[in-house]
């Protein structure tokens, strides 16, 4: 098969943990055609939705590491129609742009997109973790999303805990995730305006959230494959950091699933599949749902590692791409012989 991954440009790849990497590679193995744009890439020409894309070399024996992989890879430039890939693999980082996603529009029906456009549409920022119906806390921690810095203000005067998490609703890795200590007001104010407020007189959505106990001994990164987990780690904060992500400094470690984790999949699994989210990680911490990434989901190189020799997830999510491709081949067939039949009567 074909894919085109639609991603963050080759030059900002870290060679050595990228998942996005780790999945063109493993497609590059098994002898499938990779290529790669970035969103700004995408071009209509003619009507046709087509791609200036980075296009990789085929390779007849794939180096073991990454590192060695992304040194070894030839690549060539072309600019390519996008519905003649079998399946597009969307991995940019948020925020996403919603005219980009009129371009995939155009070859929806053609190619196979993992995460599916609706899907993308409906969970591209952290207000999708409230689509989830939760209105008792259940499974997302108590979460407050808006512009109104007086009401902003009151909630955390109001809350029991004297911990809060503040954050955009559109950030990822880590940034701009603070903690809000309700012994230190003092600069609320201005920190709302900060958040709140842009310089060209627009303005931000913000999430205020119970802060969770436990966060400070880590937070735990599940990946869901059509619905059902498929690895899992444990992130722990730097010591001079409360944010457990990677990229902010937290350090990764083996993770089995608790039983409340296994039931928080069951219970949010059936509804990414339904929305398309096949491919999807979700932050966890004591049991409660804090993010789910459903943009450019990471993590695939840190669990392999800590699970060393045993887990390869790349695989798994091929094995899948390829059988969601070969059920499109077959149903375009399908079709094709029946137009014939009618033709033929
Ligand atoms: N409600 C919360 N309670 C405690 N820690 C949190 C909470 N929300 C976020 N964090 C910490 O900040 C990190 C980043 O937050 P997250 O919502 O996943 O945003 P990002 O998209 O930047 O990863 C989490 O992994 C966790 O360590
Ligand atoms: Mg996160």
């Amino acid at each position: 098969m074909n894919v085109c991954f639609i991603m963050y440009p080759w030059e900002q790849i870290d060679a050595e943990n990228d998942t996005s990497l780790a999945l063109i590679k493993e497609c590059v193995k098994r002898g499938h055609g990779v290529a790669m744009c970035t969103p700004a890439n995408l071009t209509i020409r003619n009507s046709v939705t087509s791609a200036f894309c980075t296009v990789v070399g085929r390779m007849d024996k794939v180096p073991s590491t990454l590192k060695a992989f992304y040194k070894k890879a030839q690549l060539r430039e072309e600019m390519l129609p996008l519905a003649g890939f079998d399946a597009i693999f969307f991995r940019a980082n948020p925020p996403l742009d919603p005219i980009m996603l009129n371009f995939l529009d155009s070859v929806k029906d053609d190619v196979f997109i993992i995460n599916s456009i609706e899907g993308m549409r409906e969970a591209n920022n952290k207000l999708y973790t409230a689509a989830f119906g939760d209105a008792h806390s259940n499974i997302i921690p108590a979460t407050h999303v808006s512009k109104n810095k007086r009401y902003l203000i009151e909630q955390i005067r109001d809350s029991k805990a004297d911990k809060m998490i503040l954050k955009p609703l559109n950030g990822f890795g880590g940034s701009g995730v603070i903690l809000i200590e309700k012994s230190a007001m003092s600069n609320i104010n201005s920190l709302l305006d900060f958040y709140i407020s842009n310089s060209d007189g627009t303005s931000n959505y913000v999430i205020l959230q119970d802060y969770i106990e436990g966060a400070e001994q880590g937070d735990i990164r599940i990946l869901l494959l059509n619905g059902e987990p498929v690895g899992a780690m444990k992130r722990v904060p730097g010591s001079d950091d409360h944010r457990s992500n990677v990229s902010a400094g937290g350090s990764v470690q083996k993770h089995s699933l608790t039983k409340a984790e296994k039931a928080l999949c069951k219970q949010i699994g059936p509804k990414l599949v339904n929305d398309g989210l096949y491919f999807v990680g979700i932050d966890v911490i004591g049991g409660k749902l804090v993010e789910v990434n459903v943009m450019s989901p990471g993590g695939i190189t840190y669990i392999n590692k800590v699970y060393k020799p045993k887990v390869k997830i790349e695989e798994k999510v091929i094995d899948f791409l390829e059988s969601k491709v070969l059920d499109k081949l077959q149903a375009f067939d399908r079709r094709a012989r029946l137009r014939k039949t009618v033709e033929e009567a």
